[in-house]
């Protein structure tokens, strides 16, 4: 292909073509205004690429030593947002390639030397998105320290734990906080399973069956930091498989950030009054002037839609494609970059939102979520949250499990009936229901002494919680 050529695909792509694109097409096939962001692992994939071909004795040195200035240059020119995308060269390696040429002449023509575009693009998402995936590991580190840091101030206040959100039993607020981090670690663990396989090179896979150059894969996988190459070139340059099981990652991250988004809103709405979050996460209405609304919330939970969307998108751009690459992948890049980019901004605001900002004057967070421990606490106890721990204490005293869930039914109606909590009974009340009833009662009718009895591994007695804290934070910062 000449140089000229190149320079203007509108005339096709070699001599075989006989008549141009029209705009409408050209712009239907084009990637280059999404792509190029893929411009800086484009770089660095040709740099590795260029560095194996020379030491294989493929380019000569003269060659690799103006390739390296050329492509040094372009870096410059794009970092300075001075590179001129053209609609015309179609992607981002077709935009690079041109301009390397341009600017060293016939080195720059022998760059894709035992490669393709099938390789390159492929390589180009991996790199990215493993770079992608460390930051977003690490915002889903400091999300956890943020709800962790709420967690260690509120291990004894009292909340209503639900079930079909209606009130089951006393929990500690902090307690709710850690189920959230196990999800989010989780997630943490996903995405690092998922960086395994996105971490290895398709390059030398060429189009599709391997190339006749004699090219050291393994040299440019290690240039590249990737932990090996991919063992068929059909797969290597057609798998995307990589790419929807870290969106399926992200979407369930989503999906979490969702989940604690509806609690906030109901948490928030003025018949719950259990927390706050700082004005700078609300908005007010333009008609009713008292209004504080959960806008952040509200979007993430939205957002969970668009990110579960693109999931659905990349799986069923796969579905049906025979071997090998199909231009149907060019399709993969907007979904995966959404998602990215949605995840990223969702995990720093929940970030700050819930545990606040570091100060690090003081090593304190601040501005994060507040707290009404009086109105959970007032919840919990108007729900005849304490009804499994009469139940419990039935059964200590001898009668079957089924049978003290029957006594105890009797007492919640009579209490219903009265308007008032079980612990409001008086003795001689609550021995109507069951004569083993006595005084020691009293204590497993509170709050404190549900929480207190919730002794398991993983339950909500606050001697447990803190040492679930103390085991992530170590777990997060060793
Ligand atoms: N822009 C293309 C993509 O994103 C690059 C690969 C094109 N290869 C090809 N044979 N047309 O997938």
């Amino acid at each position: 292909m000449s140089s000229n050529q190149l320079d203007t695909k509108a005339q096709a792509w070699s001599a075989l073509f006989s008549e141009p694109m029209s705009e409408l097409v050209k712009r239907y096939t084009a990637s280059v205004f999404f792509d190029k962001r893929l411009a800086n692992v484009d770089i660095r994939g040709s740099l590795a690429h260029a560095h194996m071909l020379q030491a294989q004795h493929i380019i000569s040195a003269d060659d690799l030593a103006s390739i390296n200035s050329g492509l040094a240059q372009i870096q410059t020119e794009i970092d300075a947002g001075e590179f001129n995308w053209q609609l015309d060269l179609e992607d981002v390696h077709l935009n690079i390639e041109a301009r390397l040429t341009q600017l060293v002449g016939d080195a720059g023509k022998r760059l894709h030397t035992g490669r393709s575009r099938n390789d390159q693009v492929a390589t180009d998402i991996r790199l990215w998105l493993r770079g992608e995936i460390d930051q977003l590991s690490e915002l889903l580190a400091e999300l956890q320290r943020s709800l962790l840091s709420v967690a260690k101030r509120h291990v004894d206040v009292i909340m209503p734990g639900f079930t079909h959100l209606q009130v089951a039993q006393p929990v500690s607020f902090g307690h709710h906080m850690l189920a959230y981090v196990e999800m989010f670690s989780r997630d943490a663990q996903r995405l690092a399973d998922v960086r395994k396989r996105v971490n290895v090179l398709p390059l030398g896979a060429a189009a599709l069956a391997g190339t006749s150059y004699p090219l050291n894969r393994d040299m440019v996988a290690d240039l590249l930091g990737m932990e090996g190459v991919c063992q068929n070139s059909l797969d290597a340059v057609s798998d995307r498989d990589f790419a929807i099981e870290f969106t399926a990652a992200a979407a369930i991250i989503m999906v979490h950030t969702s989940r604690l988004s509806e609690e906030l809103i109901v948490w928030m709405s003025q018949n719950f009054g259990f927390v706050r979050i700082a004005d700078r996460f609300t908005t007010g209405s333009s008609i009713m002037p008292q209004k504080k609304n959960p806008d952040v919330p509200e979007l993430a939970r939205g957002k969970t839609g668009r990110v579960v969307g693109h999931l659905m998108g990349l799986i069923t751009l796969m579905k049906g494609q025979p071997l090998a690459y199909n231009k149907d992948n060019q399709e993969d890049k907007e979904p995966l970059f959404d998602t990215v980019d949605t995840v990223r901004d969702t995990l720093r605001i929940f970030a700050e939102m819930m545990g606040g900002q570091l100060n690090p004057a003081t090593g304190q967070r601040e501005g994060g979520i507040t707290v009404n421990a009086q109105a959970m606490e007032q919840a919990a106890l108007r729900g005849y949250a304490t009804a499994t721990d009469l139940a419990d204490y039935l059964v200590n005293k001898g009668l079957p499990f089924r049978d003290a869930h029957e006594v105890v039914a009797h007492a919640v109606k009579t209490a219903i009936a009265q308007d008032i909590d079980l612990s409001e009974l008086s003795l001689s009340a609550l021995q109507a229901f069951d004569a083993r009833i006595e005084a020691d009662v009293f204590e497993c009718l509170s709050l404190r002494g549900s929480l207190n009895a919730r002794q398991t591994t993983g339950g909500t007695a606050p001697s447990q919680v803190l040492l679930q804290i103390a085991r992530h934070e170590k777990r997060l910062d060793g």
